[in-house]
C-alpha cells in the first residue's frame, strides 16, 4: 500500500476510534465506553495481573482482543507493521571506534548504519551527541561527516573521539531549531533519536534547502507540541492533543521486576491522594498534580498523603481516614492497568501516523520515502527509519 493510501486509512480509523484512546483511565474512573461495551470492560477487569501486564506490552494482542468488540480494529496491526530495513553488513571497525558507547546503544547506532545506505554526499549527523553515529559513518562509509550538536560538552567530547580515531568529523556546536546555515544542498542528513521538533525542523528546513537524502529515526514526538500536534503533510482528520502524541512513546522494553514494582506503587498512591482529594473537595473532576518528589514514596502512605495535602492546599485527613484511600488506590491501580490496555493498543498506530505525517510530507517535496524498522523493539521501541531520496 502506498504511503499516502495508508496514512488516508489510517487517519480515517484512528479519529473513527478516538473514543478508546483519547481517555486516560488515569484521570477518567470510567471512560465513557465502558458503558457503551460494558462486556469488553467486564472482561478486562477479570485479568489476572500476568494478562494484564502481558496485554499492556503486546499491542497486537490488545488490538485482537478489541477486534472482538470493534471489528474495524482488525485493521489496525496490518495498517501498522512496517517492513524490516535490508541490513548491509558493516566493515569491522575493532572495538576502538565504539569507546565509551554503553552497549546497548552502540548495537541501535550499528543497526542503523547497517540501515541506511551510503550516497557519497557529505553527511550532516543532526542532534548528534557526542557523534556516536557520525563517527561509524565517517569510518563505514569513508566520507566527511558534520555532526551538529547544542551542547558544548558533548560537541568537545565528540571531537577529542574523533581525533582518537582519526576520522574525518568535525562538529557544528549549534542550536538545531534556528541555525541557518546548517543545510546544504546535495547533503545526506542523517538523525537517530532527534526528538519532536529537532526532526520535524531537519525535514522542513533540509528539504527546502535541498539536501539530498535523509534517514531519521525519529523519537519523543510530543517535544515541541504546545496544546495540538500540527501536521507538516496534510489536513488531516485526526487530532493528537500533546498527550495523545506522548501514548505513542509510552512503552518500556526493559522495566525490572524492582522498577515494575515500584511504578505500581506510586501509581496506586497518586490514584489513592486522588480519590481523597476528589472527595474532600467534593469535586469529581480529575486534577493534575504537580510532578512528586521521589522521595516522597520512600516512606509510608500516610506520609505521603499529608505531604500531598499540604501542598494541594488540603486540610490534612486523619491518619485513621487515610488507610482506606491507600486500599482503594490499590484498587484504582489494579482497574486502570486493565483499562488502560484498551489505549494502549493505539501506541504503535498513533506511532505509524506521526510517522507517515513525516513520510508523506517529504513525499509531497519530490523525495522518494520508504519506512522500515532498523531494529528489533527489543533493542530500542523507537526502531522506525524514514529514509527519503531526492
Ligand atoms: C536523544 S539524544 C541523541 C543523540 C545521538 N543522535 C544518539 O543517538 O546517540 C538527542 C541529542 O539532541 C541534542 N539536542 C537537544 N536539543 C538540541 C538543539 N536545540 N539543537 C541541537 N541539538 C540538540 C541533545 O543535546 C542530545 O545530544
Amino acid at each position: 500500500m502506498r504511503l499516502t493510501e495508508r496514512q488516508r486509512v489510517l487517519d480515517a480509523l484512528l479519529q473513527s476510534t478516538h473514543g478508546l484512546w483519547h481517555p486516560q483511565p488515569f484521570r477518567e474512573i470510567r471512560p465513557q465506553w465502558s458503558s457503551e461495551q460494558p462486556a469488553l470492560a467486564a472482561e478486562l477487569l477479570a485479568l489476572d495481573d500476568g494478562a494484564a501486564e502481558q496485554l499492556n506490552h503486546d499491542g497486537q494482542a490488545a488490538s485482537h482482543l478489541l477486534a472482538k468488540y470493534f471489528p474495524e480494529i482488525a485493521e489496525l496491526p496490518v495498517l501498522s507493521e512496517m517492513p524490516a530495513h535490508v541490513a548491509a553488513p558493516l566493515i569491522e571497525h575493532g572495538s576502538r571506534w565504539a569507546w565509551e558507547i554503553p552497549g546497548r546503544k552502540q548495537s541501535q547506532i550499528e543497526a542503523f548504519a547497517a540501515a541506511a545506505r551510503p550516497a557519497d554526499l557529505p553527511v550532516l549527523d543532526w542532534c548528534a551527541g557526542k557523534g556516536h553515529l557520525g563517527r561509524l559513518l565517517a569510518l563505514q562509509w569513508q566520507l566527511e561527516v558534520t555532526s551538529l550538536e547544542i551542547d558544548p560538552i558533548l560537541c568537545e567530547a565528540g571531537e577529542q573521539l574523533a581525533a582518537k580515531g582519526r576520522v574525518r568529523q568535525k562538529f557544528a556546536c549549534n542550536n538545531a531549531l534556528t541555525v541557518t546555515d546548517a543545510f546544504e544542498p546535495g547533503q545526506h542528513a542523517v538523525a537517530l533519536h532527534a526528538c519532536g521538533d529537532l526532526h520535524r525542523r531537519l525535514i522542513t528546513g533540509g528539504s527546502a534547502a535541498g539536501v539530498a537524502r535523509f534517514d531519521i529515526a525519529p523519537c519523543c514526538y510530543y517535544r515541541g507540541v504546545a496544546d495540538v500536534y500540527q501536521p507538516l503533510s496534510a489536513s488531516l482528520k485526526t487530532t493528537l492533543t500533546r498527550d495523545d502524541t506522548r501514548l505513542a512513546v509510552t512503552e518500556t522494553v526493559t522495566a525490572s521486576p524492582r522498577l515494575t514494582r515500584q511504578r505500581d506503587k506510586e501509581m496506586a498512591w497518586k490514584l489513592g491522594f486522588d480519590t481523597l482529594r476528589r472527595e474532600l473537595s467534593e469535586d469529581s473532576a480529575y486534577r493534575s498534580f504537580k510532578p512528586v518528589p521521589p522521595a516522597w514514596f520512600r516512606g509510608d502512605f500516610t506520609q505521603f498523603a499529608n505531604l500531598m495535602a499540604q501542598r494541594e492546599n488540603l486540610i490534612v485527613p486523619s491518619a485513621n481516614l487515610l488507610a482506606g484511600f491507600e486500599q482503594r488506590g490499590w484498587q484504582r491501580q489494579r482497574e486502570v492497568m486493565r483499562l488502560s490496555i484498551v489505549r494502549h493498543a493505539f501506541r504503535r498506530p498513533l506511532e505509524i501516523w506521526l510517522v507517515l505525517d513525516l513520510a508523506c510530507y517529504l513525499e509531497q517535496q519530490g523525495y522518494a520515502v520508504k519506512i522500515g524498522r532498523f531494529c528489533e523493539r527489543q533493542l530500542t521501541p523507537r526502531n522506525l527509519l524514514i529514509s527519503a531520496q531526492y
